[in-house]
C-alpha cells in the first residue's frame, strides 16, 4: 500500500525529543524555522519512497506526541480490517435535534474561536449580543472586526509550528464565507422599515438599509476573508487555546489588497479603472468555502459564490456601450440582474456591476496565502481557472508535481484538476513560490462504463478552444473556464463540493451535494447561461437528488493521468426509508429514486447512519472518510459528521460521530498531523430564526436551556475526554 504525507504533518522524527519539537526560539526568524521544518521534511519524503516509515508506522498515525509503537501498530492492523472505528456511534436513525455539539462518549468538544474574538493585543473581544443594540453598525465595531476571528467559518488548515514548551503549536487558518445580515444587523429585513413596494407588496430594500446605515456593508467586508491564528494544545489536559497576540495571528479581509498571477493576469477582462494593469492589485477575497493546503506549506483558499456581491448587471448589459467580450466572459456565472443582496454596491461602486463591468471577473479564483509569513500578499493563482471554487485540495503525485483537485458548486457544474509542470522543492520553499502559475488544468468527463478522463483545458488556436469559440489566449480559456468545459463536453455534476485525495489509497472522493433540478424525464433546460440535460446520467443517478452521493475516483495511484476509473461510492438518504437500499450499482437504469440509497455495497442497512447533503470530507489515518453534511436531512436531525471506511469488510458502513447545533452545518472535518485532535467549523448556527429570536443560542449556551444569546459561528475541536487514553481519534 503506498503512504502518502500531508505535507502540514508534524514530522515524527525520532531525534526530537517527545513533547518539545522544534518551536522557534526567540529571536528565530520565520525563515529559519521553515528551514528547519523543511530539512526534517525532505528526509521523510525519501524515507516514505523507501518504504522505510511503513515499516515502523510512523506515517499512518504520526504519534508526534502519543504512543508511537502503539498507535502505529494499531494503525496497522486497522488498515489490513479496513475499520479500526470503535466509537460509539449516535443512534443511525436520526433524532439529534438538540441545540448542543454532541459527540460519542469518551470524547469532549471544545469551542476554540469565535466570530469576534480578539486576534491582536489591544483588540477586545466582541460581546455579539451588543449587535441587537446595533453596535456593529458603529465605526468602531468596524475598526476592530478586522482584527477579530471573522463570520461563518468553513475551511479549516492547521501549519504545525516548532515547539519548546510541551505544547503543540499551529497556526490554523480559517476561512470566513459569508455573512448573515439578519443575524448581524437590527431591522435588516425589515420591509416596514426598509420597504420597496414590489407588486402590491412591500418588500425589504436592501439597497434603503444600506443607504441608511453603509456600515452594515464595511462591517461584513471585515467579518469576510481569512484568519491566520495561532492555537495550541496541551496534551496533558488535551485543554486548546488560541494565541490572542501571536505574530501569525492575521486576517485578510473583503478589502484587503492582494495581487494577481498566472496566465489570465494583463487581460482586459481583468482591468478595471483603479487597476489597468490587470492583476497588479485586487482588493480582497469573497466567499472563500473550503480550501487546502500545499506540499510547501501555504494555504489555498476557494472563492466560491462571489457573483452575489456585485449588483446592477442588467443596467451595465443593456447599455450601449456593453463590451459583447465582458457579457460573454459572465454569460456562464451570471450576476445578479438588480442590486445585490446586500448592496454593497451603495458603499463601494465597484460592487456596482453597471460602473465597472470587471470587477467581478477578478474573483471566483484560488487564492494563495503564506501562513509563515504573515506580511506576504495573498496572491489569485490564474492558472486554476475561475468558476465557484468549492475547494482546492492538493496531494503530490509520485513524480513530485502537485496536484489540485476542485469542484465548482453549483447544479450542473464540472470537476476540475490543476496539475503543475515543475515539481515541489522540498529542499527550498521559495522555489515553489510560483509552482502554482505554470502548469495544466483539466475538467473531468465521466463516462457511462465507470471509467473517465481528465480533457486538458487548453487554448488552441486550431482547436475548440480557440477562435472559433471566442477564445484568443489562454488567458480568456482560464476566465471562461466554465464555458471551455461545455466545449470539452465535461459531465455536469450534482453541484461538486469538496474533491480530495484520500492520503491513504490516494483514491479521490467527489462529494456531490445534492441536486432538486435532476429530472425524471429527459429534458434540457437553460442553467447558468447555457443549456443542459438535466437528467441523471450515471454519475449522478438520481432524479430530485436532494440528499447527494460521493464518487470514488482511482487514478491508478498516478494523480498526474489523464484518465481515471470511477464508481459511486456512496448515495445518501435514509437507508431504511421508502426508497430502495441498493447493495449494487451493477446494471441499474437510469433514473434511480430520490430515496435510493447505497454505502458502497454494504449489505445490512440496520446500523447504516441516515443523512444527506455531503459536504466537505476529511481522512483519518487509515484512510476512514469523514464526511460533514450542510443541508436538509432525510430524518429529522440536525446536519452532523459521518464516518465510514473505505476499505475493507466494513466499507461504506457510515456511522454518526458528531451532531451539530440548530440551523448551522458543519465544515472541515480537518485532522491534526499526529491525528489525536479532529476540528469542524459550526457555521450559521441559528439562522433559521432573527437577531432577536435565532435558533441557537451557540456557543454562549443553548435554546434548550432557554438561553436566547446571539450565535456564533465557532471552530471548535473534538479531542478524547481522558488525556491517558490511545488518543487517536475515531478508535
Ligand atoms: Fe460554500 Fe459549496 O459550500
Ligand atoms: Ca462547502
Ligand atoms: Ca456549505
Amino acid at each position: 500500500m503506498a503512504f502518502f504525507r500531508r505535507a502540514s504533518q508534524p514530522d515524527p522524527d525520532v531525534d526530537v525529543e517527545i513533547g518539545s519539537p522544534d518551536r522557534p526560539r526567540t529571536g528565530d526568524t520565520f525563515e529559519s524555522v521553515l528551514t528547519q521544518r523543511l530539512a526534517r521534511r525532505s528526509f521523510l519524503k525519501g524515507a516514505a519512497a523507501s518504504g522505510a516509515l511503513v515499516a515502523t508506522g510512523g506515517i499512518a498515525t504520526g504519534g508526534l506526541l502519543g504512543s508511537a509503537s502503539t498507535t502505529a501498530g494499531a494503525a496497522a492492523a486497522g488498515a489490513a480490517e479496513g475499520d479500526m472505528l470503535t466509537f460509539a456511534p449516535l443512534p443511525p436513525g436520526g433524532g439529534q435535534t438538540a441545540d448542543r455539539i454532541i459527540v460519542p462518549e469518551g470524547y469532549k468538544s471544545q469551542t476554540l474561536l469565535s466570530w469576534g474574538d480578539s486576534l491582536k493585543a489591544g483588540v477586545p473581544s466582541l460581546d455579539a449580543d451588543s449587535a441587537r443594540d446595533g453596535y456593529l453598525l458603529t465605526d468602531e465595531a468596524v475598526a476592530h472586526a478586522a482584527d477579530q476571528f471573522g463570520y461563518n467559518n468553513d475551511a479549516v488548515e492547521l501549519y504545525p509550528l516548532a515547539s519548546e514548551d510541551g505544547m503543540e503549536h499551529y497556526v490554523a487558518c480559517v476561512n470566513h464565507e459569508y455573512t448573515n445580515e439578519d443575524l448581524l444587523f437590527p431591522d435588516w429585513g425589515n420591509a416596514d422599515a426598509y420597504g420597496v413596494e414590489v407588486d402590491g407588496e412591500m418588500e425589504f430594500d436592501a439597497t434603503a438599509y444600506v443607504t441608511a446605515n453603509p456600515n452594515s456593508a464595511r462591517y461584513a467586508w471585515a467579518v469576510h476573508g481569512i484568519a491566520a491564528v495561532e492555537i495550541v494544545r496541551d496534551p496533558s489536559t488535551n485543554e486548546w487555546s488560541y494565541v490572542q497576540d501571536s505574530p501569525y495571528n492575521r486576517r485578510i479581509t473583503a478589502t484587503t489588497p492582494m495581487t494577481m498571477s498566472g496566465p489570465a493576469i494583463f487581460n482586459d477582462l481583468l482591468k478595471t479603472a483603479a487597476d489597468p494593469v490587470g492583476g497588479l492589485e485586487v482588493l480582497g477575497t469573497l466567499n472563500n468555502c473550503a480550501a487546502g493546503d500545499t506540499p510547501w506549506g501555504t494555504y489555498l483558499s476557494a472563492e466560491e459564490n462571489v457573483d452575489q456581491y456585485f449588483g446592477n448587471y442588467d443596467a451595465y448589459a443593456e447599455s450601449a456601450g456593453a463590451d459583447p467580450k465582458v457579457i460573454e466572459a459572465h454569460r456562464r456565472l451570471p450576476l445578479p440582474g438588480g442590486p445585490s443582496y446586500r448592496a454593497w454596491e451603495v458603499v463601494d461602486e465597484r460592487f456596482d456591476v453597471a460602473l465597472h463591468p470587471t470587477e467581478a471577473l477578478r474573483h471566483g479564483w484560488v487564492v494563495e496565502v503564506d501562513p509563515m509569513n504573515p506580511t506576504a500578499p495573498a496572491v489569485k493563482r490564474t492558472a486554476l481557472g475561475r468558476f465557484k471554487h468549492e475547494c482546492a485540495t492538493t496531494i503530490e503525485a509520485e513524480n513530485g508535481r502537485c496536484v489540485v483537485y476542485s469542484g465548482d458548486d453549483a447544479r450542473f457544474e464540472y470537476v476540475w484538476k490543476f496539475v503543475t509542470a515543475g515539481t515541489v522543492n522540498h529542499d527550498d520553499r521559495s522555489a515553489n513560490k510560483d509552482l502554482l502559475d505554470e502548469g495544466t488544468l483539466y475538467v473531468g468527463r465521466f463516462d457511462p462504463d465507470g471509467t473517465g478522463e481528465w480533457l486538458p483545458v487548453v487554448y488552441d488556436e486550431n482547436g475548440p478552444l480557440g477562435p472559433e469559440n471566442g477564445f484568443h489566449s489562454q488567458s480568456d480559456v482560464l476566465i471562461m473556464a466554465r464555458k471551455a468545459g461545455d466545449i470539452l463536453g465535461a459531465t455536469p455534476m450534482d453541484r461538486p463540493e469538496d474533491v480530495q485525495a484520500n492520503p491513504v489509497t490516494r483514491k479521490m472522493y467527489v462529494t456531490l451535494t445534492n441536486n432538486s433540478n435532476r429530472t425524471a424525464e429527459p429534458e434540457l433546460g437553460e442553467r447558468d447561461g447555457r443549456e443542459v440535460q438535466l437528467f441523471p446520467n450515471e454519475s449522478n443517478p438520481r432524479h430530485d437528488n436532494d440528499w447527494g452521493q460521493i464518487v470514488e475516483v482511482d487514478e491508478g495511484g498516478d494523480q498526474t493521468s489523464t484518465s481515471f476509473t470511477w464508481e459511486i461510492f456512496l448515495m445518501a438518504g435514509d437507508p431504511r426509508g421508502d426508497g430502495q437500499f441498493l447493495t449494487s450499482l451493477d446494471d441499474i437504469e437510469l433514473p434511480l429514486g430520490p430515496n435510493d440509497t447505497y454505502y458502497a455495497g454494504y449489505g445490512d442497512n440496520t446500523e447504516l447512519a441516515a443523512f444527506g447533503a455531503p459536504d466537505n470530507i476529511g481522512f483519518d489515518g487509515v484512510g476512514n472518510i469523514w464526511m460533514v453534511t450542510d443541508g436538509g436531512q432525510p430524518v429529522e436531525q440536525n446536519d452532523g459528521c459521518f464516518v465510514a471506511p473505505t476499505e475493507g469488510p466494513t466499507r461504506g458502513f457510515a456511522r454518526q460521530f458528531l451532531s451539530t447545533v440548530v440551523d448551522s452545518e458543519v465544515c472541515g472535518a480537518e485532522f491534526a498531523p499526529n491525528f489525536e485532535s479532529v476540528f469542524f467549523n459550526i457555521q450559521h448556527p441559528g439562522d433559521g430564526g432573527d437577531l432577536f429570536e435565532p435558533t441557537s443560542a451557540f456557543p454562549a449556551g443553548s435554546k434548550d436551556d432557554g438561553d436566547n444569546y446571539v450565535p456564533r459561528p465557532s471552530l471548535i475541536v473534538v479531542n478524547k475526554a481522558d488525556p491517558a487514553a490511545d488518543q487517536r481519534i475515531g478508535s
